[in-house]
């Protein structure tokens, strides 16, 4: 067979392209544990940054000892043990028949569609008393599903952090709401008023100083203003009454040995 043959030019095509294709496999395969590893990692760096808890000279395990995962059933308001808390997977749960809760569209503020009827949360404790709760958040941005913590303070108010750790918005745009400058408005704002309605809320231009709203309003991000009102929404779902407000309100009277 003659080396410029059509027949050899495309059997070295073939080879080509079936030794590519078996290293791009090993190799997703190889990684997906490690890829799997470090997804898990992020989420727990994310979990201890809305806490204000990271340290990055110390390992990620060593600062996640202190926080202590609990499962919590949203239809009671009431923490569960149905499930291994360390080990539930709230985004599998929420397709699984047995533990989804469709949400009825005209309460889908996060438009999301359907929710685990469990969430995992994340308690700070000293000495037997609650310092901070750590809940996770998730709703719909421009192109993406965004995923959260937001921290509160042991007032189950006021905000000590909030921070995602998955999201698909543009990088400069959407993706703003990873700036470190648009975070660090988050700490102190409060999450109810004084007559317990939700109140936070992200505006889509910036907060007046002055005004007496001022402590449950967050600056929108220009040119982003989709993923600012989604942010708006997933925490005005998340913090709810069809959301975590009747546990948060429930937690407030009885305390954590529930
Ligand atoms: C390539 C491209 C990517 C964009 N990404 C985002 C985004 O991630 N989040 C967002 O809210 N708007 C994004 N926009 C802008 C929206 O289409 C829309 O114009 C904007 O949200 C309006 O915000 P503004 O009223 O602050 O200008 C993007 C636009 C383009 C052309």
């Amino acid at each position: 067979m003659s080396r410029d043959s059509t027949t050899k030019v495309l059997s070295v095509a073939f080879l080509l392209c079936v030794i590519c294709s078996i290293l791009v496999s090993a190799a997703a395969v190889g990684l997906s544990e490690r890829q799997e590893r470090n997804k898990v990692e992020e989420k727990k760096k994310t979990i201890l940054q809305a806490a204000g808890l990271y340290e990055a000279d110390r390992t990620i395990e060593e600062q996640f000892s202190k926080i202590e995962t609990r499962l919590v059933d949203l239809q009671t308001g009431e923490f569960s043990s149905d499930f291994d808390p360390d080990t539930f997977d709230s985004r599998a749960a929420a397709r699984d028949p047995e533990t989804r809760y469709r949400i009825p569209e005209e309460q889908d503020l996060a438009a999301i569609k359907s929710r685990s009827r469990y969430k995992d949360v994340y308690l700070v404790m000293a000495d037997d008393s609650l310092q901070q709760l750590i809940l996770p958040v998730h709703g719909k941005g421009l192109w993406s599903t965004m995923y959260g913590f937001i921290s509160l303070a042991d007032d189950l108010n006021t905000v000590n952090g909030f921070a995602f750790y998955e999201h698909g918005e543009t990088p400069g745009l959407g993706g703003e709401i990873d700036n470190p400058s648009w975070k660090k408005q988050w700490p102190g704002k409060k999450v109810y008023d004084a007559t317990g309605k939700t109140r936070i809320e992200v505006l889509k231009g910036t907060v007046d100083k002055n005004s007496p709203d001022a402590i449950y309003q967050a600056d929108g991000l220009a040119g982003a203003t989709l993923t600012a009102r989604g942010v708006g929404n997933l925490l005005k779902y998340w913090m709810g009454e069809n959301g975590y407000k009747p546990f948060l309100d429930k937690l407030k009277v009885s305390g954590v040995t529930q």
